[in-house]
């Protein structure tokens, strides 16, 4: 787990392996919260309470089969952040995760908490012995500018990918991020 402490406050970050109840209705708290202002992170407006909790018991049932890594951050108002890495992939890909929902309460944003996140999910990939690392994210957003400035290699975007929880099309922009120790013996 670790801690930081910023003008605004402290948050500290640590990895679910079981996620209860009180957390899912606290993470669903956290969906609604950024659908709500505006990311496009799968769901349309209105998403409702019960929505948002299926999700995170889905995503809770993973965590438990192990095909989900969970991350959280706390301040003293309860969980604040979240980021997880799909680990289930197929066979022929098993040093590879998908990073995904990364998501930051409104109220705790811009302090670097969002990046305190992505330096902890690709610590914890390492961990999971994955080091390739692929996400996509609303180009032009504020993700697209952070993952670029955290040293995330774009590939490219993809129009009208996916719609704004309003119904406005979207155009997506992939990322990935090599983990691994090059020695430039290694194989393409
Ligand atoms: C994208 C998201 C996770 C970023 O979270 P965040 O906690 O605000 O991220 P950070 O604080 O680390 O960085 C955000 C910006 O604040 C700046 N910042 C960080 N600490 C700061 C501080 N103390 N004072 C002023 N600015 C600061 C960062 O440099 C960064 O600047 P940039 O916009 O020029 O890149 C958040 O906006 C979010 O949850 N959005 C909705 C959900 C979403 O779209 N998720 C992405 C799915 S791919």
């Amino acid at each position: 787990m670790k801690t930081t402490n910023t003008a605004a406050g402290a948050w500290s970050i640590r990895r679910l392996h079981a996620v209860d109840d009180a957390q899912i209705d606290a993470l669903a708290d956290v969906l609604i919260d950024c659908v709500e202002g505006g990311a496009s992170v799968s769901f349309m407006l209105p998403l409702t309470r019960d929505r948002a909790r299926a999700f995170w018991r889905r995503v809770a049932d993973g965590v438990a089969r192990g095909e989900r890594a969970l991350l959280v951050a706390e301040d003293a108002q309860g969980i604040c952040g979240t980021v997880q890495l799909i680990l289930d992939l197929p066979e022929n890909q098993p040093h590879r995760a998908d990073l995904a929902k990364m998501l930051v309460r409104r109220r705790v944003r811009r302090q670097g908490l969002g990046a305190a996140l992505m330096r902890a999910a690709e610590a914890m990939a390492l961990e999971c012995g994955r080091t390739l690392l692929v996400l996509d994210a609303v180009t032009g957003g504020d993700a697209e500018r952070l993952y670029g400035h955290l040293g995330w290699q774009r590939v490219g975007a993809i129009p009208r990918y996916a719609l704004m929880p309003d119904g406005e099309p979207c155009s997506t922009t992939y990322f990935y991020r090599d983990l691994a120790p090059h020695t430039g013996a290694q194989k393409a």
